[in-house]
């Protein structure tokens, strides 16, 4: 069988250096790579690496091998295109159909899925100008991942910055493994909550659940791959941030509340994946609690948690069109219970799996049923947690039309 063929176009962003790791995991991995520089990244990486690490031509005009047409055929036989560094400049040409070099005429002629993995400083990244074009072109159907926060060229940091090799490649492979698939969450914004929340009791002391956070992060990946504008907000997961979420940090229940609901607030989808802890202690004590000798210990008074999964559900009373998905993890009537849930919640999807001991918080598998409001019951086999999220983000775009 033929290599996938895959175009890494690379623009004039300090982070060029980058694409050489991007570059060496596509190729080690079974795909035949043409990398196409602007001319301004080769200030900052020269034609001969991106040569002697592809095994083939390299260009960065029209001109050259012209009785081979490249600035169409590059394009028209990719089966992905990855821009990363992806330069303001290169958005703002991509996003207004510009063609004068072979990079940007390889963007007109691709019919293939287009990576971009912008990296600038903060400032150029926020820019309405910079915004509206990665708007425009995840519209259009474009998958652009959201840059990291992190040092910048020079003493600053911000966000801005290119996302690791492994995670753009890590996205690349999903594009890929989706085929000639739409991209059908482009222009979507999607907010994510995921991990488990820690309500503390003293400076030392929490109540916390047993969630890893992966079923989140794996909703989180697989929305960026079909072409989301993902928000991310994680509760004490420890997780390597995935590339092109934006990931917002968050504690306790009222934390992860506050960052929800504000990033809900233009959202399209919400999916509560995260385990919030239904109660937190009454008080919480300054010093750390000490035992007393001959004294047995206080008892732990607690106060229930708000219900964000169903205040997310009434107030998007103001969002029509919202979806809101929430996860229930049951030991026992999990049907039934789930069942119940949805309707006491009001949201439109329940994502119901039964956890015990036998099926451990932590795996990188999952089992469960996914309920829909309109009474449907998809079951899910037992398998990678991005096929359940995959399984998920099908029954959202469903639902959104
Ligand atoms: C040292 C240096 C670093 C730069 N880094 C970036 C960058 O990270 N992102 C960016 O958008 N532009 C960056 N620029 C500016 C671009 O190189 C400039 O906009 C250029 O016209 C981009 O051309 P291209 O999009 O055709 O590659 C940098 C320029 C210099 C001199």
């Amino acid at each position: 069988m033929d290599k996938p063929k895959v175009v890494l176009g690379v623009s004039g962003g300090i982070a060029a250096y980058k694409a050489c790791e991007l570059l060496r995991q596509l190729t080690e991995s079974g795909h035949d790579v043409r990398v196409v520089p602007t001319d301004s990244s080769l200030h900052f990486v020269g034609a001969a690496t991106w040569s002697a690490l592809s095994g083939n031509p390299v260009s960065a005009e029209v001109w050259d091998a012209v009785h081979e047409v490249p600035h169409v055929r590059i394009g028209q036989a990719a089966d992905l295109v990855v821009v990363a560094p992806a330069t303001a400049d290169m958005l703002a040409k991509a996003a207004h159909g510009l063609a004068d070099d072979l990079l940007t005429n390889t963007l007109l002629t691709a019919r293939c899925p287009v990576v971009f993995a912008p990296a600038m400083h903060t400032e150029m990244w926020e820019h309405p100008a910079t915004q509206e074009n990665v708007a425009t072109l995840r519209r259009r159907g474009a998958v652009v991942i959201e840059p990291a926060v992190g040092r910048l060229t020079g003493a600053d940091t911000g966000k801005g910055r290119l996302p690791d090799p492994d995670e753009i490649f890590e996205v690349c492979r999903r594009v890929l493994a989706r085929g000639a698939a739409e991209p059908d969450l482009a222009g979507r914004h999607v907010v994510i909550s995921a991990g488990g929340t820690r309500e503390p009791l003293d400076p030392v002391r929490y109540l916390g659940n047993r969630s890893s956070g992966k079923q989140g992060y794996a909703l989180a990946r697989t929305a960026v791959a079909r072409g989301a504008r993902v928000t991310l907000v994680e509760a004490n997961t420890g997780l390597p941030d995935p590339a092109g979420a934006d990931v917002v940090r968050a504690g306790t229940a009222t934390q992860l509340r506050e960052a929800v609901l504000k990033a809900a607030a233009d959202a399209d989808v919400v999916v509560m994946a995260a385990a919030v802890a239904d109660f937190r202690p009454a008080t919480y004590a300054s010093g750390k609690i000490k035992k007393k000798d001959g004294q047995e210990p206080a008892p732990v008074e607690l106060v229930r948690n708000p219900d964000i999964l169903a205040e997310l559900a009434t107030e998007r009373r103001g969002r029509p069109g919202q979806v809101v998905v929430g996860f229930a993890a049951e030991t026992d009537d999990v049907l039934a219970n789930g069942r119940d849930k949805l309707r006491r919640k009001g949201c439109d999807l329940l994502v119901v799996n039964e956890v015990g001991e036998r099926k451990t918080f932590g795996s990188e598998e999952n089992e469960a049923v996914v309920l829909d409001a309109d009474g449907g019951e998809t079951p899910v086999p037992y398998g990678p947690k991005e096929a359940l999220a995959d399984t998920v983000w099908d029954l959202v775009t469903r639902r959104l039309g």
